[in-house]
């Protein structure tokens, strides 16, 4: 059975679609047969492939309904990983991508709204953790502003929510939204930029935390 990992957060631009397709391309470069599921209605993972001329690293598929966790064991057998981009807002899709997954990641900005937005993902992986005592949760700060104190404010003000902040956390950088607009990754247009540095990083954190 491959692993399922969802990147939920009910605020929209915080960074799912952005970390999925990276840490999905992190992982595919390590020879892992990895799935990317499109959970958001808007399609953004979807158009980010389509807009791709070359050869897709790993497929994409679209499935933005309530019956993920159903349908996606037959979807996801030949794969070791598969990477669900979470959709804002929509309730019931993010309940079943929870059910669907053995680890969430929750990214946030390093600003005071996304630690106080973050309340409602909280509450919906609280209310998990009656039927899946073992789903594993984390945070990722994403965009923090190099040479600022920022993430580590922000690091401090998730500690009161009970899921623990990843150690790695990626740096506001114009490759991110360059590269997306190719249907490319930070590793396609420089493998040695720090961008995709610290998304190895990241993806070999993430891994880590995989049961
Ligand atoms: N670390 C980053 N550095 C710079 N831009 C980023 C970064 N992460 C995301 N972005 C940009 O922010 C916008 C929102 O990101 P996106 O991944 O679409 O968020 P979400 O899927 O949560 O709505 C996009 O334009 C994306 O290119
Ligand atoms: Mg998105």
């Amino acid at each position: 059975m491959p692993k399922v990992i969802a990147i939920l957060n009910q605020k929209g631009g915080v960074g799912k679609t952005t970390l999925a397709v990276h840490i999905a391309t992190a992982l595919a470069r390590k020879n892992r047969k990895v799935l990317l599921v499109d959970a958001d209605p808007q399609g953004s993972a979807l158009d980010w492939a389509a807009a791709r001329h070359g050869e897709p690293t790993f497929p994409v598929v679209g499935l933005p309904k309530s019956s993920i966790h159903k349908e996606l064991p037959a979807l996801a057998k030949d794969y070791d990983i598969v990477l669900i981009d979470g959709p804002p807002r929509v309730y019931d899709v993010a309940r079943s991508a929870i059910m669907a997954s053995d680890l969430v990641l929750v990214p946030v900005q390093p600003s005071p709204y996304d630690v106080w937005a973050a309340k409602e993902i909280i509450d919906l992986l609280n209310e998990a953790t009656v039927y899946k005592p073992t789903l594993q949760k984390a945070f990722i700060i994403n965009r923090k502003i190099v040479n600022t104190a920022i993430g580590r404010d922000v690091a401090e003000a998730l500690s009161s929510y009970p899921i623990p902040v990843l150690q790695t956390a990626i740096c506001q950088r114009v490759a991110f939204a360059e590269s997306a607009t190719k249907g490319l990754t930070v590793y396609e247009i420089d493998p040695d930029m720090l961008a995709a540095q610290e998304m190895s990083q990241l993806a070999a954190e993430v891994e880590e935390m995989l049961p």
